[in-house]
């Protein structure tokens, strides 16, 4: 089964899909720390993120794979917390803009989405795999496709308490707007509201409720 889900900067969509992998059991796919470990490469290799070329180089050298938990691994090693870090922040938009750097992840997406759904044993075998271009462009047959949506300043306030800055909400906002317009207006890609995909407005759920929305929607696929 392979569960695509897609939405703006900090809705909820790794909360969402990591409770929801864990709960059926199935693998999890972060897309967006793959573009933000490449980011982080390009940044440590003194790349420029504006260059086209050298990201696509960088982005088909890299090694990642993830853990047990789905934390991302660069070259074996944990890439967490520098890829969420303020700098590769400022930069991951442009660099997963970038048509060359994008076709090699979306090249180890498909190879783990097809991994996680093989095999022919009765249990319950797939991906949940949330990002910008899940729905759209990586998984567009995929058996439940959901838009995860909350108002810019409760996905702002979300963020600066998970950074454990509850006081800088406003920065994270312009943040947040900035990758938002860059994401959804890219050539490549852009983040888009498919048709049929199951739309959640989260600003009044919790993340409980919302794993309870997408249980429901699972079951009511498996009869
Ligand atoms: O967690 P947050 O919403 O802040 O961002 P993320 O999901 O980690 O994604 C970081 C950035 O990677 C996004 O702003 C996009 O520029 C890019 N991205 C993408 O282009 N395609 C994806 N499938 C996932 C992320």
């Amino acid at each position: 089964m392979i569960i695509a889900i897609d939405g703006p900067a900090a809705s909820g969509k790794s909360t969402a899909a990591r409770s929801l992998a864990k709960r059926l059991g199935i693998t999890f796919l972060d897309t967006g720390a793959m573009y933000r470990a490449v980011t982080l490469d390009v940044l440590r290799r003194d790349v420029d993120p504006t260059d086209a070329a050298a990201c696509t180089a960088v982005a088909e050298a890299i090694e990642i794979s993830f853990d047990v938990e789905g934390r991302i691994l660069i070259g074996g090693a944990p890439g967490e917390p520098e890829v969420r870090s303020e700098a590769v922040n400022r930069r991951v938009s442009e660099v997963a803009a970038h048509s060359g750097v994008r076709r090699a992840m979306v090249a180890v997406q498909r190879r783990i989405g097809e991994q996680a759904s093989a095999g022919a044993s009765g249990d319950l075998r797939g991906v949940v795999a949330e990002g910008r271009d899940m729905t759209s462009v990586v998984f567009p047959d995929a058996d439940l496709k959901v838009f995860l949506v909350a108002s810019p300043r409760e996905r702002a306030r979300r963020r600066a308490e998970e950074e454990g800055h509850p006081e800088r909400a406003a920065e994270y906002e312009a943040d947040l707007a900035r990758r938002d317009e860059y994401d959804s207006t890219r050539e490549d890609s852009p983040l888009v509201e498919v048709e049929g995909a199951l739309r959640l407005e989260t600003d009044e759920l919790t993340p409980e409720q919302v794993l309870q929305r997408l249980i429901e929607e699972v079951e009511a696929l498996r009869g």
